[in-house]
């Protein structure tokens, strides 16, 4: 039973610290899974329980898909996919419930709103089944919750993009931020490394406004504000590859030409955006990296095995500046 092998777990490793509290929930000794022998009562199997944001967009199709391709049961898992209902994260709350109460081995979170999971996380750590955050992270982030998040640093990608038009208008100009939805942990921290990338630059931020992660919005409220401010704006950042491919639809529609008359850069690095840029149809493209099944698998294996993971692990991710950069690199894109 796993809880048995959990209690031995707790009593058989010296607790390092609160962070090490999850891993040390499921020791049971490696076996030819490379893995704990932990099962809930799926045979050899390990249980996953993955609470999932679901259809949201190109990105997280991505990240889903590898996860789900990554935790197969030739690989010794039995993952059980739970995708939100609509983004709504009272849904997300229910099924992690569901899994804590079935007693899955470990919990990946990508979590739809970033406040509010306090107490279920709590209630994971009792029953001693490790968290792992996947892409998003929590507010306030209390680490001793969950053994590791596991996304590219949003602060340091957006610093990027933030650097990158710096340098492109340093005469200045006006700009708009297309933000994901409120709430959600990486909006904030890519406005942070934006900013902290603009620096001392003289451009002038003259709206922000969610687009919801979408094209169609991305149009209208790109629409809406040139129309707004006589089209006067010279830099759209939009936080992911959607609403900046809305952004540009919507430049071109008032006659205005993008890259000559106004600049646009997303994050996320998907085909489109790519192919986008490419055709000059975006102008710099910051890489969100999804696929990082292997990691979380790895994360995993040390969880259930009670070895210490860092509370944080970055997944490496690449900037495209530039139509040759975009062109070399479209016949390898995973995404
Ligand atoms: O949390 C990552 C963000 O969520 C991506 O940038 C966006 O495309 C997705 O919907």
């Amino acid at each position: 039973m796993a809880t048995s092998k959990r209690l031995l777990g707790m009593i058989g490793l010296g607790v390092a610290g609160a962070l090490a509290l999850g891993l040390t929930g499921c020791s049971g000794g490696g076996d030819d899974k490379g893995g704990s022998d932990a099962g809930s009562g799926s045979g050899d199997l390990i249980t996953v329980g993955f609470v999932a944001v679901g259809p949201e967009g190109g990105w997280r199709q991505a990240n889903e898909k590898n996860i789900q391709d990554t935790f197969t049961e030739d690989a010794g898992y039995d993952l059980k996919y739970a995708p939100a209902a609509n983004l709504d994260q009272k849904s997300q709350i229910d099924n992690f419930t569901s899994f804590v109460d079935e007693g899955v081995d470990v919990i990946l979170l990508s979590a739809t709103e970033a406040t509010g999971w306090e107490d279920s996380l709590k209630r994971a750590q009792e029953a001693e089944i490790p968290v792992i955050l996947l892409d998003r992270g929590i507010e306030p982030d209390d680490t001793s919750l969950y053994v590791t998040r596991i996304a590219p640093d949003n602060v340091e990608v957006a610093k990027e993009v933030g650097a990158w038009a710096a340098a492109e208008f340093p005469d200045g100009g006006n700009y708009i931020v297309l933000e994901g939805p409120a709430g959600v942990g990486v909006v904030n921290e890519r406005n942070k490394g934006f900013e902290e990338g603009l620096g001392d630059s003289s451009l002038v931020k003259v709206a922000a406004q969610t687009a919801n992660w979408s094209t169609e919005e991305g149009k209208s409220v790109t629409e809406t504000l040139l129309k707004s401010n006589n089209n006067d704006i010279q830099f759209i950042f939009a936080q992911n590859d959607e609403m900046g491919l809305g952004a540009s639809q919507a430049v071109e529609e008032a006659g205005l030409t993008v890259g000559t008359d106004v600049k646009i850069a997303t994050i996320d690095g998907t085909k489109n955006a790519i192919q986008a840029l490419a055709d000059g149809k975006l102008s710099y493209v910051h890489e969100y990296n999804p696929l990082f099944g292997e990691t979380a698998l790895d994360v995993v294996k040390k969880a259930l095995d009670g070895d210490k993971v860092d509370s944080y692990i970055v997944v490496p991710s690449k900037a495209f500046d530039s139509a040759e950069a975009a062109k070399a690199a479209l016949p390898d894109r995973k995404y």
